[in-house]
């Protein structure tokens, strides 16, 4: 006879309780990046919208960066490490292939034996991470869950390719989610699109890296195999930004039954203000929602835009506590995930 199993006990709601960001100390300017390649600050300004972005340091490695960010979440979140449950890190700049780097990360931040995992959807990372935290909660996997996109693109940038080499930034962001007595997370709108797996990806291989075959890769001025990096088809991925994401970020509305007048805060990845602004338009935002424009000073940095923009927001008072936010992110893969929530 099949064995009758308890069905589960979760939290059917859940939040996002408290929220962390960590930018590294280092600003680089458009000034910078110019040593390397023929363009100009008018023509990065205009085009991406960035005007500066960290870079990491030696001492900001990874996992520093994403226990900085980590620890200041729980403490926005009122909760101690001791009660994290699972740790869920989002990124695509960790160069170990294993063990994960949320292992590390729970171990160093006192989360005892929390289940701890890295998920790789790029520049979808976060939100990713946040429809798995409200799924763990509602079944009951979890009471709190840390949820992390931590970047170090500089590590993975091209200071000679003049499509990418002024886009990226590093940082890490982070969130607590954990149970709510009512609805604060919509359902997430997620996906990916295999079929344009060419448009943003590593440009070698870490296996054709290792064999090094000169006349198969490319090369760097010494005739040394390059380093990957991080290349894109920027026209390819803007225009299916511009015209595919608006549609998704209008999908998670509707599936949250919000209208874009109950909107205070809208929250898409930062990758170009240009993006940006257009989201803004074809979604007919009004005047008061407050946008995310934290590109300007940040760059892309993949997984962690969102959280840090998100924190930004509310330390300088643009978003407050319990407003309602849009958030999509969408990148490399390519995938997407878009979600209405009530902010920390
Ligand atoms: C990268 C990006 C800013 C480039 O802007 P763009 O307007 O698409 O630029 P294009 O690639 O069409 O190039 C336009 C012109 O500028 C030139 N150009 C390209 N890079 C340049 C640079 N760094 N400086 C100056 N000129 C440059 C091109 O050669 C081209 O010249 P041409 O018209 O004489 O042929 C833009 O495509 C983008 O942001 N794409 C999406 C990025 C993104 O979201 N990526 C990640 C998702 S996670």
């Amino acid at each position: 006879m099949t064995a009758k199993i308890k069905p589960p006990k979760g939290s059917p709601y859940a939040r996002i309780l408290g929220v962390g960001g960590y930018r590294p100390t280092r600003v680089v300017p458009n000034e910078e990046i110019l040593k390397h390649i023929d363009s100009s600050d008018e023509w990065i300004r205009s085009r991406s919208g960035i005007a500066t972005r960290h870079w990491a340091g030696p001492e900001e490695t990874l996992a520093e960066m994403t226990l900085e960010a980590a620890g200041k979440a729980v403490a926005d979140a009122g909760i101690t490490a001791d009660q994290v449950d699972a740790v869920i890190i989002s990124t695509v700049s960790h160069f170990k292939q294993t063990p994960s780097i949320a292992t590390e990360i729970s171990d160093r931040m006192g989360a005892g034996k929390a289940a701890a995992f890295d998920i790789n959807a790029g520049c979808a990372g976060f939100g990713y991470g946040l429809t798995q935290a409200k799924g763990l909660i509602a079944e009951g996997s979890a009471t709190y869950v840390l949820v992390v996109g931590a970047e170090r693109l500089s590590d993975l940038t091209d200071l000679t390719d003049r499509s990418t080499a002024f886009l990226f930034g590093d940082g890490a962001g982070a969130v607590v989610v954990g149970p709510s007595e009512e609805p604060a997370m919509g359902p997430s709108v997620w996906g990916s699109e295999g079929d344009k797996a060419d448009v943003i990806s590593q440009t070698v291989a870490w296996d054709e890296f290792r064999i090094g075959d000169v006349s198969q890769l490319p090369v760097d001025a010494d005739g040394e195999v390059k380093f990957p990096a991080i290349r894109q088809e920027g026209q390819t991925v803007f225009r299916w930004a511009v015209f595919e994401m608006a549609k998704v970020a209008q999908e998670a509305l509707d599936a949250a039954g919000v209208s874009p007048e109950d909107l205070d805060v809208f929250i898409p990845h930062q990758a170009n203000m240009r993006i940006i602004d257009s989201m803004v338009k074809t979604l007919k935002l009004p005047e008061h929602v407050a946008v995310a424009r934290d590109v300007e000073t940040t760059g892309n940095t993949s997984a962690a835009s969102i959280p840090l923009a998100m924190e930004r927001m509310l330390a300088t008072g643009e978003a407050k506590s319990g407003d309602t936010a849009l958030v999509i992110g969408f990148g490399a893969g390519l995938v997407y995930a878009a979600m209405v929530v009530t902010l920390p």
